[in-house]
């Protein structure tokens, strides 16, 4: 009502009938899991019913759920899109129905830009510029091979990321990227990729960095390079992205040396931007972005693990 919206009460009645559905792209890493857990704490927060359908990895799965939250009628769609590509059809329904979508975490190719509302993310290409200057401020001169393990194939953030990284190092010749190859984001793949890049280089001597595109990744390389005999984080430099517990457990025991943070809580800005968007009509920016923070070694990592480890990792 009008008194409600001049004591500025208006967007908390109304977001306590708001159904936002989520279509999460599934668990595959620490950051995923949190981000799922913050987001219900934020819709919680804000007296949002937020539905959340897993899919598993799987775009159809995706697709599916969008389709279903159409059909339920709900006031907006969160989509973390695993893929870049694909999502025209489905979102033009999502419109057609006058459904807002909003992004997380992941872009859509640019030719979708019509089909959501407003995208919360990092800028993922800055995050791995911020990874490769990193790292070539710490190998200096000397000749550096890197190793590096993708996010998964398609996904915004792993084109992002690589592009940014390659981007840092272009100017730097001693710096080398001698392999590289999908770990699909998971502890798992992380690991087997890491066993078979060493495999590769020879018991994995030659190798003077790794870059992953998530942490979880790089704890699975990690544990592949104490297996084969290496010492991360002294003979062998880490850098990789998402600032999860794990990693600062890893920098505090030696193992590890550098990570880029992204926020979990990219459904905090959303839910306030729909809340908005419904109760005042009010239009967000095209893009809200979330902060990418490097943390170090020297960082007192013990510290920061005990700040993060109850935040829902
Ligand atoms: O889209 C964000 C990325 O997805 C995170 O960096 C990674 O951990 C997750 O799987």
């Amino acid at each position: 009502t009008a008194t409600a919206l001049a004591a500025g009460v208006a967007v908390s009645a109304q977001a306590a009938d708001l159904t936002v559905g989520f279509s999460q792209i599934g668990s595959e890493s620490g950051w995923r899991a949190a981000e799922t857990t913050v987001s219900k704490a934020e819709a919680k927060k804000r007296n949002v019913t937020l539905k959340i359908a897993d899919a598993q990895q799987k775009q159809e799965n995706q697709i599916k759920a969008i389709r279903s939250f159409i059909a339920q009628g709900v006031d907006a769609i969160f989509l973390a899109p695993v893929v870049a590509t694909g999502w025209d059809s489905v979102l033009k329904e999502a419109k057609e129905a006058k459904i807002p979508v909003v992004l997380l975490d992941r872009d859509i190719d640019p030719s979708g830009k019509d089909l959501y509302l407003t995208a919360v993310t990092s800028d993922s290409v800055h995050e791995g510029k911020v990874a490769g200057d990193w790292l070539a401020k710490q190998v200096g001169g000397k000749p550096c091979n890197v190793v590096e393990l993708q996010g998964t194939v398609g996904a915004s953030v792993a084109t992002n990321r690589k592009k940014g990284f390659d981007t840092a190092i272009a100017s730097h010749p001693n710096i080398k990227l001698v392999r590289s190859q999908t770990g699909d984001f998971t502890r798992s793949k992380g690991k087997e990729v890491m066993e078979s890049f060493i495999k590769a280089e020879g018991g994995g001597s030659s190798i003077c960095a790794v870059y992953a595109h998530n942490d979880d990744m790089m704890i699975g390389a990690i544990q592949a390079m104490k297996e084969a005999g290496l010492k991360p984080g002294k003979d062998v430099l880490t850098v990789s992205i998402d600032a999860v517990p794990d990693i600062f457990k890893a920098m505090a025991a030696g193992e590890a040396n550098a990570t880029v943070e992204l926020t979990p809580n990219m459904a905090g800005p959303a839910l306030d931007a729909i809340i908005d968007y419904k109760a005042n009509n009010k239009t967000p920016p095209k893009w809200i972005q979330t902060d990418s923070k490097l943390f170090t070694a020297a960082d007192e990592p013990m510290k920061v693990y005990e700040s993060k480890k109850d935040l829902g990792y």
